[in-house]
């Protein structure tokens, strides 16, 4: 799979996604990240990028020309119109089913803004989806095309190996993953659940499931409401609750289940 990244900071997404897991895809050959540096497409002889707002405000906005050609360039060199997508806190919220659809795809564009953004026209003349990383405003579109991207590339087929898979994880079936534990049995007087010493499969995983329950009941409920529930979860979950009611002494506030 092939990331190209337009950006005026070309080092800092390599030095990123250069490390660690995606590093090493890199090294493989299963995936090809590269960085367009916008500002050798620029006309401009100070090899400026940017300028002021019309219609006047704060900040400077980039220019669409250098955008335009580097665009240009990529895609004369891919040899189709390819998927852009623009960084940006007014997209779509990156999710992981987003992520699932854009790894079918050969190639990906980023687009990274800064300052006060991009000229509107060039985005509309090159943009094909507006993605953000949530309700919050960075200095640029960097640290999200690196999100995006280092999760999009753990579902390439390679990228993991069995013992990293992407199988069973959070958010898989709209469920939060179960907790995990290692050696030692006994860290400072907090043991490890007894069931998963106990060598019973079966007991093992109806734990971690019931544990998926609790734990996205507790911390996002939201996504109960798409999950994939069995009668026996949906009892388990049930009974769980009428237990937390009778714990919870009256007239004080109740956790959200
Ligand atoms: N650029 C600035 N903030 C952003 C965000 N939250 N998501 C995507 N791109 C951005």
């Amino acid at each position: 799979m092939n990331f190209h990244i337009m950006t005026l900071f070309p080092d800092m997404v390599l030095n990123g996604l250069g490390t660690s897991i995606t590093g090493r895809a890199m090294e493989r050959g299963i995936l090809n990240i590269e960085a367009v540096n916008i500002r050798d497409y620029t006309l401009d002889r100070h090899l400026h990028v940017d300028d002021a707002p019309y219609g006047g405000g704060a900040g400077m906005v980039m220019q669409p020309e250098p955008v335009y050609r580097a665009y240009e360039a990529l895609r004369e060199r891919i040899g189709r119109k390819p998927r852009v997508l623009y960084m940006t806190p007014q997209g779509k919220v990156f999710s992981q089913e987003i992520a699932r659809e854009l790894a079918k795809e050969e190639d990906l564009v980023f687009l990274c803004g800064h300052y006060e953004g991009v000229d509107e026209r060039v985005l509309d003349m090159i943009v094909t989806d507006y993605l953000s990383i949530g309700d919050y405003v960075l200095t640029g579109g960097e640290l999200p095309a690196m999100v995006m991207i280092d999760c999009i590339s753990r579902l390439v087929p390679g990228v993991l190996n069995n013992r990293e898979s992407a199988e069973i994880e959070t958010f898989h079936d709209n469920l939060l993953e179960y907790p995990q534990y290692t050696r030692p049995e006994n860290f400072m007087g907090h043991r490890v659940p007894e069931v998963l010493l106990s060598g019973h499969h079966a007991n093992v995983d109806r734990w971690r499931r019931q544990q998926s329950l609790i734990r996205t009941a507790e911390r996002r409920p939201d996504l109960l409401e798409k999950a994939c529930l069995t009668r026996e979860d949906k009892a388990f979950l049930a009974a769980y609750r009428q237990e937390q009611e009778e714990k919870i002494p009256s007239g004080k506030i109740k956790k959200s289940l």
